[in-house]
Formats: C-alpha cells, sequence, structure tokens
C-alpha cells in the first residue's frame, strides 16, 4: 500500500494522517502506541513540527507504512528535495570498448525498458546462463548505455551468489550500502532487512532508480532488491535460473547462452587484432574450440597476444590437443578448462606457482602485499607475477589495488595445486598469508591508537605488512579487508594453525558488523574448539560475552 505518494511532494505530517486515518486509529490511539502526546503529534500531523527519526520509525512500524513514513522524514530531516539528493552512479567499468555482440540481447532489453515506460511499471530482467557466458559484461554494457535515462542514479551490487567462499552478500547490508548511496543517514537506516527494504522502495518511488544486481545465488537473496515504482529498472545476473523472480515478480528472463559465431570472432579479433584477419579460418577454430564462451575467448586470445611468434593455427592447435586430454569433462566446461589449461602452460614457472597458489585463497580480491606473502617474494616482484596473470587474463586487478581471479580459475588453480605442490608447501603458503594478515591487523591497530594484541600465532615477521599513512586509511583496509578475514580465519581453522581464533577476536572487535557475519564468525570458532584449539575455547567464551555486550547497548541498532 502506497498511501502518500503524489508525485513525490509528500511531506511526513499529512502522509502519517493518511496513513493513521486509513488504520482507523484515532490520533489518541496512535499518540500513545508511539508514546507521544497527542498535541504533539496532532503538531505533526498539521506540518508544524518535524518528527524526529525516533519517533517517525514508531510510526512507520505502528501502522505498517513499509518504510515510508522513515523515507518522507529522511527527507525532511536532512532538508533537502528529492531532486537534490545524491544522484548514485555504481557502475563498474565492465568490459568497456572491448564489447563486442550480443546485439539481440542489447535490444531485447531496450524494447522492455520502452514496454516498461509505456506501461507505467517498472522492469525486473533476470539475466542467466553459464559461468563465463558473459552476464556481467552484458548487464553493465546496457546499464552504461541507458543510464543517462535514471535521473535518480544508478546502483550496482555484487552478491557473491557463487563465492567460493561459500559467503553470498546479505541482501540487508546491500540495502544498507544503497541507502547509504542514497543519501539516507547511517543513523536513520533501519534495523530489518524488511524495513530497510521498504525504505527503499519509498525512496524509489518518484524518481528513476536503475538497480543492477550481479550474481545472485539464490531468489531469496534478490527479493528484498527489487523495486516496484514505474519508471525504474532493475536487472538481475545469475547463474541459476532464478524461478521465484519469473513467478512471484513478473521478471522477463533472458537466458544467455554462448555468442553467435560471428559475435565470438568478433571477440577475439577484437583482442588479436591483424593477425587474426591473416589468418580467418584458425580464429574462426579457436572460437569453435572455445565454445563460443566468451570467458574461454578472452583467455584464449590474450593467450594469442602474448605468442606472438607463433601461428593462430599453432595455437587452436594446441586446444584441440588439449581437449582431448581433458574431454571427461562436459562440452562448456571443457571449452573453459581447455582454454585454461594451454594459458597456464605458457607461463614460466614462477607465474604458474602463483597461479597455483592463488588457488588456496577462497576470498574475494587480494592485496598485491597479501599475494606476495603468500608466494613468499617481496611485493615488486608478486606484482610483475601478477600483471603476468593479468596479461594472460588468468587474474585481474580490480579497482583498489587488488587482484581477483575468476572463480573457474580458482578451482582449477586449486586442483594444480592439490597435483602439483607437496601439502608442506601449500601449508606453509596458507600460514604466511595468514600471518600476513595478522600483522597488518596489528599496524592498522596501531596507526588507529586501538588496542593491540599480538596473537600467538604470528611465529615470524612476515614478509611485508602493509603500512597505513593515517587512522582513516587503516580503518578502511578494515573495512575493505572484512570479508577476506572470515575467510582467513575460516583457512587457518581448516590448516589447524594454533590461535586462529584471535583473527576473529580483531575482526569482531573492530567491527561493527551485522549480526550475520558475528553468526560466521561463531560457527569458525566452533571448528576452531572442535580442531582441538583449547584457546579458542575461552576465546569464545570471552568473545560472546563482548559481543552481548556490544548488543545490549544498542550498538547495532
Ligand atoms: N560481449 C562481450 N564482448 C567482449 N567481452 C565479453 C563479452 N561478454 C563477456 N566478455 C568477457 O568475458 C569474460 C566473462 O564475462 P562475464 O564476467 O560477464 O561473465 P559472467 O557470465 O558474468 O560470468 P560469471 O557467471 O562468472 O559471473 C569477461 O572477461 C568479459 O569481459
Ligand atoms: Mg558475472
Amino acid at each position: 500500500m502506497q498511501l502518500s505518494s503524489d508525485g513525490g511532494t509528500a511531506t511526513f505530517g499529512p502522509s502519517v494522517r493518511r496513513w493513521r486515518e486509513a488504520r482507523g486509529l484515532s490520533q489518541r490511539r496512535l499518540a500513545a502506541a508511539v508514546h507521544v502526546s497527542p498535541g504533539w503529534l496532532s503538531r505533526i500531523e498539521n506540518g508544524f513540527s518535524e518528527p524526529t527519526m525516533g519517533l517517525a520509525r514508531a510510526c512507520d512500524e505502528v501502522l505498517g507504512a513499509g518504510g515510508e513514513l522513515v523515507a518522507l522524514a529522511v527527507v525532511g530531516e536532512r532538508d533537502v528535495g528529492l531532486e537534490r539528493l545524491p544522484r548514485p552512479a555504481q557502475l563498474p567499468a565492465g568490459a568497456g570498448a572491448t564489447f563486442v555482440g550480443r546485439t539481440h540481447e542489447l535490444a531485447e532489453l531496450d524494447q522492455l525498458l520502452e514496454l516498461a515506460a509505456r506501461a507505467g511499471t517498472v522492469m525486473t530482467v533476470l539475466i542467466d546462463g553459464l559461468p563465463g557466458a558473459g552476464k556481467t559484461a552484458l548487464a553493465v554494457r546496457w546499464a552504461h548505455q541507458v543510464s543517462h535515462r535514471f535521473d535518480g542514479g544508478v546502483l550496482f551490487a555484487d552478491l557473491k551468489g557463487f563465492a567460493l567462499s561459500g559467503e553470498r552478500a546479505d541482501p540487508g547490508e546491500v540495502l544498507e550500502g544503497f541507502l547509504l548511496a542514497l543519501g539516507v543517514a547511517a543513523g536513520s537506516i533501519p534495523a530489518s532487512t524488511a524495513q530497510r527494504a521498504g525504505l527503499m522502495r519509498s525512496l524509489a518511488d518518484g524518481r528513476r532508480l536503475l538497480v543492477v544486481v550481479d550474481n545472485a545465488g539464490t531468489y531469496e537473496q534478490v527479493a528484498p532488491l527489487l523495486l516496484g515504482a514505474a519508471g525504474c529498472a532493475v536487472v538481475v545476473t545469475s547463474r541459476r535460473r532464478l524461478r521465484g523472480l519469473t513467478v512471484n515478480d513478473g521478471a522477463v528472463r533472458i537466458a544467455l547462452g554462448p555468442m553467435l559465431p560471428e559475435g565470438s570472432i568478433e571477440l577475439l579479433t577484437a583482442t588479436i587484432g591483424e593477425r587474426a584477419r591473416l589468418e580467418p579460418e584458425s580464429v574462426r577454430l579457436l572460437a569453435q574450440r572455445c565454445g563460443h564462451l566468451p570467458l574461454a575467448l578472452r583467455i584464449a586470445a590474450e593467450r594469442v597476444v602474448a605468442s606472438p611468434r607463433h601461428r593462430v593455427a599453432e595455437l587452436a592447435s594446441d586446444l584441440i590437443r588439449d581437449s582431448a586430454r581433458l574431454d571427461v569433462l562436459a562440452a562448456d566446461e571443457l571449452a573453459v578448462r581447455s582454454a585454461f589449461s594451454c594459458s597456464y602452460r605458457d607461463l614460466d614457472p614462477e607465474a604458474r606457482r602463483t597461479f597455483r597458489l592463488l588457488g588456496l585463497f577462497p576470498g574475494s580480491d587480494i592485496a598485491v602485499e597479501a599475494a606476495a606473502a603468500l608466494v613468499d617474494r617481496p611485493s615488486w616482484v608478486a606484482r610483475g607475477l601478477l600483471e603476468q596473470l593479468a596479461s594472460m587474463h588468468l587474474a585481474e586487478e580490480t579497482a583498489w589495488d587488488g587482484w581477483g581471479v575468476h572463480d573457474l580459475l580458482r578451482v582449477y588453480a586449486a586442483r594444480l595445486a592439490e597435483e602439483e605442490d607437496p601439502a608442506p608447501e601449500r601449508a606453509g603458503a596458507v600460514r604466511r598469508l595468514v600471518e600476513w594478515y595478522v600483522h597488518t591487523a596489528d599496524a592498522a591497530l596501531h596507526v588507529m591508537g586501538g588496542n593491540r594484541q599480538l596473537p600467538s600465532l604470528a611465529s615470524c615477521p612476515p614478509l611485508e605488512p602493509k603500512r597505513f599513512g593515517n587512522p582513516a586509511e587503516a580503518a578502511l583496509w578494515f573495512q575493505r579487508e572484512s570479508e577476506n578475514f572470515t575467510t582467513v580465519a575460516r583457512l587457518a581453522v581448516d590448516h589447524r594453525l594454533p590461535g586462529a581464533w584471535e583473527l576473529r577476536l580483531w575482526f569482531c572487535s573492530r567491527h561493527r558488523r551485522p549480526t550475520s557475519e558475528w553468526r560466521a564468525t561463531w560457527e569458525i570458532e566452533r571448528r576452531a574448539t572442535r580442531a582441538g584449539d583449547a584457546v579458542a575455547e575461552a576465546g569464545t567464551t570471552r568473545q560472546q560475552d563482548a559481543s552481548h555486550a556490544h548488543v545490549a547497548d544498542g550498538d547495532w541498532a
């Protein structure tokens, strides 16, 4: 129900009155329910006084306004009109100038937007398909093309639905990020996911917002992020066919298969350049051997670029030979894996080792210094090795000096590590990585003037912990790495490193994270306890006490 929508000019007072009347409540009853005097409520309803955020939240809850009243109070509180709120522009660069083909899909998306505009409805689209099919590239490309039509802004979130660490993004946290980007003050963001979703929908009403939700793992993860207002559009990508979206929310599904042969030849040619034009038949063959799958095509193309002395025909026949070797795999997987293995074999031994060891880290992006610890080399050497991997499209540099490896590649790398690196070598790499995190966290706490406790885990200083110039830099590091902390702590537990729980302690004590993350870290500790780390047990009790105190303090509200 939306009672106060009148083209974006609604204000709190009249809206609360409309909601109250719709619910059949007298001013006196509502005033009692939200703990203010009837006179005060009357002043607010008549627009003579502004509500506090707490009162707005209470009214919203009692009247079941789904966040609408909170949204109006947010606007009122900041004394800005909707049109002057920030206009987020969160799209990543995507494939950028290298994007080719997919003309049918782009046209279909355009058409759906027109249809929704004419019908005065929201546009909801699900793009699903194989890993590496180009779902993100397509969604981001289209969003860039039409972003000027969304004057309310463009929001983007990666739900990490298929993260190797198993840690999917929490929709409540994603909503928190969206609301902050839309100008809602941190203190005004409601606690529950449902309330946040309500507030988000209320803010979307009356302005044109485009939301790209990448990598959704389940319907439940994406449902709170959907919008209902005309003029808005939500594009979801997933490796799964999320039936709930089409059945419950009227989403239109675009199933993204491999590229058309012309498109995949175009993709190869765009990267390879002149040599592709000299050997069109080999390029056609190469495209075919890649199953016309963009991820495989990009990797194969980079390999051609990296081998200037070889003919494309030779490189294509390598791929055929490898396909034969890997023929136990399903056809689409085979295309990707054979592209991986050819590129991997072309690397020099140091870069190969780096690639394999990166497979041991199932977190999100890794910082250069952390990678350096993993491979036991100085940072400048590690950077060179990562750049080598990137030149073969086996890794990519992300926005903030971190490096990412596609999860299919990571699984492949982990398998290679298991085959090629003896267990002590693998354990040593994990230990160095964990120690790097511990020492860097310690350095950050030092700069922030925090309470440092040197962990028992760290037996020797790591090569190069990160250095922080000021507390803000250190705090930013904590924030950016918070996800990896959980993963690293788990890795430490899985490798039975003593004192693994201390990582978790740091992590929890530094950051006010949502309850879901606390639960995840408790789970880590339980595992540590089961693994026989007696210290962890004491840590569990201490930390749970501390965390309950936090909750009791209202830290999480
Ligand atoms: N149409 C295209 N033109 C050029 N490059 C493309 C195109 N589509 C995809 N790519 C490239 O192929 C690779 C895989 O694409 P992308 O990451 O979009 O796949 P995805 O389907 O989102 O995969 P995942 O399921 O792993 O998220 C990327 O490097 C991307 O830049
Ligand atoms: Mg993707």
